[in-house]
């Protein structure tokens, strides 16, 4: 029988040498840096190595989440403010529609969205702000007066307050005035450079006025989504000269025939959905790969955070599907924000 000869692990002893000064060494260096790191806070410095990935991420990484609120649920809530807050302070009377991953004034990162309530013949307080405001009305009828231009509303209408505008809102009403209140927001989280004054009197002095820049219908809109070829039609609210609404929000309205569906879209726009008129369910996969299905009917609204895939299907064989929607793309567009 042949004899094995044993194996002999040998380490030339200069290699054991290397070794051990390569793992004192990381372990000084070690060491240095976890002193180095704990001595950076108290100088208000911070090292952009370790959190790479939150400060410059390589996808677009929105806070907020998808979330739904149903008007057969906030509806209760709405008409109880309706009996406790007081007229003085109606114009305040607002749910705000709060992302469950962000605190209020955000409904997505960029946009503000409330549910605001005036009861027949309440006028609330006239003022003015540096915030950018579109007013969708949801429920009964109602004014809104521009600097001095009264335009009468109803449901479907949109209404907008332009920066630094007088105005107030009433109710000539018998029923409750429900409008859904869009503004620009969780961008003063940023620039905090907000101002708001109150008039001096309760009204600001207006007159009727029958056509403006400002009030929007919701007739000519649906009219001009009908009159669209194929089963997914939007329509973009601009300015009578073509522009957006504003440099922060704007404004569109989308129809989806009955049992068909919208493609899917994805871009680095925010939204808050509104449902005009109609039933049906929304896909929305996130950034993070979360996927959510909301079930909407007429007057629901769902916030759909920066880059999400999203796809409307109309759940009705017979009527049409209608939804408004805010987005943030004159924001970005004017800042350059989007990915080429
Ligand atoms: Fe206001």
């Amino acid at each position: 029988m042949e004899r094995q000869s044993p194996i002999i692990h040998y380490t030339h002893p200069a290699t054991d040498l290397v070794r051990t000064a390569r793992k004192r060494n990381t372990t000084y260096i070690g060491n240095i840096m976890e002193q180095y790191l704990a001595s950076l806070p108290s100088k208000n410095l911070e090292p952009l190595w370790n959190r790479m990935n939150d400060m410059v991420p390589p996808l677009p990484k929105p806070m907020a989440k998808p979330h739904m609120w149903k008007y057969s649920t906030s509806l209760p809530d709405l008409l109880t403010a309706a009996r406790l807050v007081p007229e003085e302070q109606a114009d305040r009377r607002v749910l705000m529609l709060v992302n469950p991953s962000i605190p209020p004034p955000h409904t997505t990162d960029t946009i503000y969205g409330g549910l605001q309530i005036v009861n027949p013949g309440e006028s609330p307080p006239a003022h003015r702000h540096i915030a950018f405001a579109c007013r969708f009305i949801i429920d009964g009828e109602g004014f809104t007066a521009i600097e001095g231009k009264k335009m009468s509303l109803k449901r479907g209408d949109l209404i907008v307050t332009p920066t630094w505008h007088w105005h107030d809102h009433g109710n000539e009403g018998e029923k409750p005035f429900v409008f859904l209140d869009m503004l620009n927001l969780p961008l003063f989280m940023h620039a905090r450079v907000h101002f708001t004054e109150g008039y001096s009197e309760t009204r600001y002095p207006s007159t009727p006025c029958d056509e403006s820049d400002w009030c929007h219908p919701w007739d000519p809109v649906e009219k001009d989504l009908r009159s669209q070829i194929g089963d997914h039609a939007i329509y973009r609210y601009k300015t009578r000269d073509g522009k957006q609404l504003s440099t922060s929000i704007g404004m569109q309205a989308e129809r989806i025939s009955p049992g068909k569906f919208s493609s899917a879209s994805q871009t680095s726009s925010s939204f808050i959905y509104h449902c005009y008129e109609g039933e049906g369910y929304t896909t929305i996969d996130t950034p993070s790969g979360e996927r959510y299905t909301f079930d909407w009917v007429t007057k629901d609204t769902f916030a759909v955070p920066a880059w999400s895939k999203i796809q409307h299907f109309n759940a009705s064989d017979e009527n049409e599907a209608f939804l408004l929607a805010v987005n943030d793309d004159p924001f970005l567009d004017l800042l350059g924000l989007r990915h080429p």
